[in-house]
């Protein structure tokens, strides 16, 4: 028969197993199968309510109390003990994802335009607010476009400057854009207002102004009434918007089949005491007008074919044509 005192004996030890036992679980297995042990359905302290029935009746509520107590102490011990080790857990967990907020970041550069687009766009911008559209043509042209059509006849001395570059005996790689005049010209009537720029090729010696391949773009209007001072105010008109206030235009007599009269245009940096050719160009031959079915009594035009590398060269002041096709990173990333 079991009475008070043997009660109060159990409840004594299952104290100390607390007190010994619990600090010494380290891992959240360990604590689990502890508390099955001592506050399972069928663990300890459950076994010691069983003995209740047994203790005398008058002793009976202190017991009861005695064990309400017991359980209620060892549920929070284990409790805590679980918080203890939970909070082990997370500094340790803390301690080995730590990030060092100092250390550099990882990036990934932004690319950006090349000079020469940046340039192209902008002289298409120009002519495209006063109401030119934009046209292109191939880069493997036919001789008849970019010769005969053009006033060039086979014999001419001027296609010698020009005659490079073939793929087969009819076709070659275009050393000017003006063959896109000739079809735009063909395909839309009067007037024509159009720019068309594109890559060309020459067999021209690589040296600081001159490159095997380049850029142009190729002004085109025709209009009635349509006379050199037209181009001469498109010309200045165009030069200012592109360079701004500084840079000086100046014009000179020249020779293209295409163009009568003909003129190159030079411009000169401020400060600079050098001119460079930036564009051929010139009132429209009436012959490449009568070769597309325009009536050259009836309308006018002027034309222009402009070095991209130049104007970019004399916009960002740099010396060598070459700089731009050799990718080196220290003088592309300055744009
Ligand atoms: N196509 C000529 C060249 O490349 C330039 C030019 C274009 C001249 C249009 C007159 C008119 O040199």
């Amino acid at each position: 028969m079991a009475n008070l005192d043997l009660l109060r004996k159990r409840i004594a030890e299952i104290d100390r197993d607390l007190a010994e036992r619990l600090p010494a679980l380290t891992d959240p297995a360990g604590l689990e199968s502890f508390r099955v042990e001592f506050l399972g359905r069928k663990g300890r302290i459950a076994g010691l309510f069983k003995l209740i029935g047994e203790i005398d009746p008058e002793s009976r509520a202190e017991a009861g109390s005695l064990l309400n107590a017991l359980k209620k102490k060892a549920t929070e011990a284990v409790a805590a003990r679980e918080k203890e080790l939970s909070d082990v857990h997370l500094e340790e967990r803390l301690a080995s994802e730590r990030v060092d907020v100092t250390l550099p970041g990882v990036y990934r550069k932004l690319g950006h335009l090349h000079p020469l687009t940046i340039v192209q766009r902008e002289v298409e911008s120009i002519f495209m607010r006063m109401g030119f559209d934009l046209a292109t043509g191939p880069e493997i042209e036919t001789e008849y476009h970019n010769f005969e059509a053009l006033n060039i006849p086979a014999d001419h001395p001027a296609r010698d400057e020009w005659d490079t570059f073939y793929i087969d005996d009819t076709h070659l790689l275009r050393p000017h854009t003006s063959p896109v005049q000739i079809r735009v010209m063909k395909e839309t009537s009067p007037p024509v207002r159009v720019i068309c720029p594109g890559r060309c090729y020459r067999r021209d010696a690589q040296d600081a102004t001159h490159s095997p391949v380049f850029h142009q773009v190729e002004m085109l209007w025709v209009e009635e009434g349509l006379s050199l001072t037209n181009l001469k105010y498109v010309l200045e008109a165009f030069t200012k918007e592109f360079f701004g206030e500084g840079y000086e235009m100046r014009f000179s007599g020249d020779f293209f089949p295409f163009t009568e009269p003909s003129v190159q245009v030079h411009v000169k940096a401020p400060g600079s005491s050098d001119w460079l050719e930036i564009m051929g160009a010139g009132m429209v031959d009436p012959a490449v007008l009568t070769e597309v079915g325009y009536d050259p009594e009836a309308v006018t035009g002027f034309a222009f074919g402009l070095g991209v590398e130049r104007m970019a060269m004399l916009r960002y002041g740099i010396g060598d044509i070459r700089t731009f096709l050799t990718n080196d990173l220290r003088f592309i990333t300055q744009f």
